[in-house]
């Protein structure tokens, strides 16, 4: 018998956060029909923003809470994580509106950014509030006296937004790209993507099971965060190789001039090469579709593709060596971080 998937136990979950988020005023909407308005509205950016995607993040709770206490994984505990688990994807909702329309992306998950969508783009800032918001409505109603999720998410959602300056300020900070590192890289990548994307998922899980004290075994954070950075290497990949039917998405890192991985590994292959450094200089952040293609070319001649293959073979070695070697004494915690890591490893 196979066992029902993460993802199909989270889906399940869909009507009744929806209906927990937009029950809370329905007491009050009889009074001015533009209020109701405004809530439908909202439900609408509930289905467009959360109810697609992978959902990788939302799943990993789920995950977490079925490997770490199987035979007390019952229906109570699944639906725990999976309240978590929207908790997250709603944050991640609020994160993308916001995101694209600092990025000028185009589309997100095959369809057009949120942005588009509405009739003056910047009420879509109201929209990625709305959605922030509801994670607490659900934190609330779900774990109302559970503290430590309540800092956990604030803090994260804190060292997200500091990410994503960091992230945007970057080409003014570093201006020119011969002082993008890889130092500052990781940086803004542990900051911007990896609390979020899988340190917050993995504690969250680990919080809500009995063997909650593993939360705080000192190797778990640098793990995560291992795993979380290896993660937006392949976004910052994907951004400029992936297939827009696969990924969703038409990346925008080289016209936004961002500090991506192929830039950072470009501009340290090519130390010795004036000229080739120069001509990613003149055409590195620009709009122009020519220019774009130009950066492509080097990347192409430098063999990125090969190099970043290269890398995910080291690092996801690196990561299995940190897990085995970690001294979690808790198979189900090492099986948990390697399956997480194996379901990263194969993504496209
Ligand atoms: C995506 O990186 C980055 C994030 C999802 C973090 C975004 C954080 C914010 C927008 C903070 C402010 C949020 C609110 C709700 C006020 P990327 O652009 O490299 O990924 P992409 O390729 O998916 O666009
Ligand atoms: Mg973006």
């Amino acid at each position: 018998m196979t066992s029902t998937s993460s993802l199909s136990i989270l889906n399940s979950y869909y009507n009744t956060i929806v209906e927990d988020l937009v029950s809370s005023y329905s007491s009050e909407i009889s009074r001015n029909i533009y209020l109701d308005k405004i809530l439908s509205h909202f439900k609408t950016v509930l289905s467009y923003n959360i109810s697609d995607g992978k959902k990788i993040r939302g799943t990993t709770v789920i995950d977490t809470v079925r490997v770490l206490s199987p035979e007390s994984a019952d229906e109570l505990l699944l639906k725990q994580a999976a309240i978590l688990g929207w908790c997250i994807e709603l944050m991640q909702g609020a994160f993308l509106i916001a995101d694209d329309l600092m990025d000028h992306s185009l589309t997100r998950r095959g369809k057009p950014c949120w942005y588009l969508k509405v009739e003056e783009k910047e009420s879509a800032v109201n929209d990625s509030f709305y959605l922030y918001s509801c994670t607490f409505t659900l934190l609330n109603k779900y774990f109302p006296t559970n503290i430590k999720l309540y800092h956990l998410f604030n803090e994260i959602f804190q060292r997200t937004v500091i990410g994503q300056g960091l992230d945007l300020e970057t080409p003014s900070y570093l201006p020119s790209i011969d002082l993008y590192t890889e130092e500052h890289y990781y940086t803004v990548v542990t900051w911007k993507t990896a609390y979020y994307t899988i340190v917050l998922p993995i504690l969250c899980g680990i919080l809500i099971t009995p063997s909650s004290f593993l939360a705080d075994h000192p190797e778990l954070k640098t793990i995560t965060i291992n795993i979380g950075t290896y993660f937006q290497v392949q976004d910052d990949y994907l951004d400029c190789y992936g297939d827009i039917n696969r990924t969703g998405k038409i990346g925008t890192d080289i016209q936004e001039r961002k500090c991506s991985w192929l830039i950072v590994q470009a501009m340290k292959l090519l130390e010795k090469n004036d000229r080739k450094r120069d001509i990613l200089r003149d055409n590195y952040g620009n709009d122009d579709q020519n220019k774009v293609q130009r950066v492509k070319d080097i990347y192409e001649e430098l063999n990125l593709k090969e190099i970043y293959q290269q890398y995910e073979e080291k690092t996801y070695k690196s990561i299995i060596q940190l897990i085995n070697q970690a001294n979690f004494n808790s198979k189900p915690l090492e099986q948990l971080l390697k399956q997480i890591l194996d379901s990263i490893h194969v993504r496209s």
